[in-house]
């Protein structure tokens, strides 16, 4: 290290920003838990509508009180006909994180409290975006195939209600459960990039649409959240389990990233990749034989990166893995995989947010400074 130079943590690897009650990912033991309650039990017991209570609200709600915030998210479901009319024109032109990100961005113009910097304004909000993202993503799925748009239907649930505005028919009751569930595990995960990201922009003072703008601008990337659609894209250029073990060895070998796999902080099996590998099994005989080709695949890509990867350099199935065959049996196309998680995401995003402004600092980290100084200028007529 050169005299003076200053300890640098690339990719901020290792370095703590504040202290959190919301999200404890021990990495070693594989554990992750929702303000105190694991993972497991929440995805088995709880649901997304009560998930979210507890991860703004910091505790699990009463009966009154889930049906009061239930009621809530119900209410803020039907998107504004300006913000539908956005949404077609970019639909069929842009990804449709792009368009989300844009959509949200909008959101703004049609919240009298957009600027209410409140905590009961904020959480207020925080219904309005965990409903708006989940319908808004189902819109996108739906105008950019030149389909009508669904309108909410406010006797479902709000995994229920996403897949009948996607799909325009009610899910069964299992595939909404799935897909409550799929929602709850993507729900909170403590500092990643997107969670810092939307931090940052707030600590500016900002408002809370333009910190989960932030949000969703850094979860789509395939190092983060982008990894979804990314694995499935994998798979399905694999094509068959037969061609798993040439495709693996050979991107080792270019060392190359094998999408859904590997993690910053998990250095063992991603406990929310076990659940969904679960569903995964139980979705196998039931399934279409396009989904049953996906698992196959995934589970043979599974094996061989544990035996390569695994043990070896710390490097497991992570939440994106295995998610993309789930998805596909929900009828959700790859490239809404990303939205769909920026939707389940939102909640843990605005959670923090409101946690952060309750002591907020400015983020204003440093770079040590390796450029040149006391340059002469020339004009242009001279260089
Ligand atoms: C998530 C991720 C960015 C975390 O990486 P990180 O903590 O920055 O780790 P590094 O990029 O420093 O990688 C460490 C080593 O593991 C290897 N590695 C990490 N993830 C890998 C993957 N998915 N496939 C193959 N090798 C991988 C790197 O090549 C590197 O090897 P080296 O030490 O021989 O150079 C990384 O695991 C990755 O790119 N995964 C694929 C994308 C993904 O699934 N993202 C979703 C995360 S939830």
């Amino acid at each position: 290290m050169m005299a003076g130079r200053p300890q640098i943590n690339l990719g901020l690897e290792g370095v703590y920003f504040d202290e959190s009650r919301i999200c404890k990912v021990d990495g070693q033991k594989g554990e992750l838990y929702y303000m105190g309650y694991p993972i497991a039990e929440l995805a088995a017991r709880s649901t997304y509508e009560e998930v979210c209570y507890l991860l703004l609200y910091g505790k699990l709600p009463k009966r009154t009180e889930l049906g009061a915030f239930t009621s809530q998210l119900r209410e803020s479901r039907q998107i504004p006909e300006g913000l539908l009319s956005l949404i077609r024109s970019m639909a069929k032109k842009a990804h449709p994180m792009d368009t989300l990100r844009t959509a949200i961005s909008a959101l703004p113009a049609y919240d009298k409290e957009a600027y209410d910097n409140s905590t009961a304004a904020n959480l207020r909000k925080s219904a309005r975006l965990i409903s708006q993202t989940a319908s808004i993503t189902a819109a996108i799925g739906r105008l950019r195939q030149n389909k009508v748009y669904v309108t909410p239907d406010n006797t479902l649930g709000h995994a229920e209600n996403f897949l009948y505005m996607l799909n325009g028919s009610r899910p069964s009751p299992k595939e909404a459960r799935i897909m409550d569930t799929m929602m709850m595990l993507h729900a909170e995960h403590s500092s990643n990039a997107s969670t810092f990201t939307t931090i940052a922009a707030g600590s500016t003072l900002s408002d809370m649409y333009a910190a989960v703008t932030a949000g969703i601008a850094a979860l789509k990337g395939p190092l983060h959240g982008g990894a979804d659609e990314a694995a499935l894209r994998m798979v399905r250029a694999i094509g068959d389990p037969g061609n798993a073990e040439r495709y693996i060895d050979q991107a080792i070998a270019k060392k190359q990233r094998i999408m859904g796999f590997g993690h910053r902080i998990y250095k063992t099996y991603d406990p929310r990749a076990k659940i969904i590998r679960s569903y995964l099994l139980e979705l196998h005989n039931t399934s279409s034989k396009e989904v049953r080709r996906l698992t196959g695949i995934a589970l043979k890509v599974e094996e061989l990166m544990v035996s390569k990867l695994g043990k070896q350099k710390g490097i497991w199935p992570n939440v994106d893995f295995f998610s993309g065959p789930v998805y596909v049996a929900a009828g959700i196309p790859a490239d809404l995989f990303t939205p769909l998680f920026a939707a389940s995401r939102v909640v843990g995003w605005c959670s923090h947010m409101m946690e952060y402004w309750r002591s907020n600092r400015l983020i204003r980290p440093l770079d040590y400074y390796t450029g040149r100084l006391n340059m002469r200028y020339v004009p242009i007529s001279k260089r």
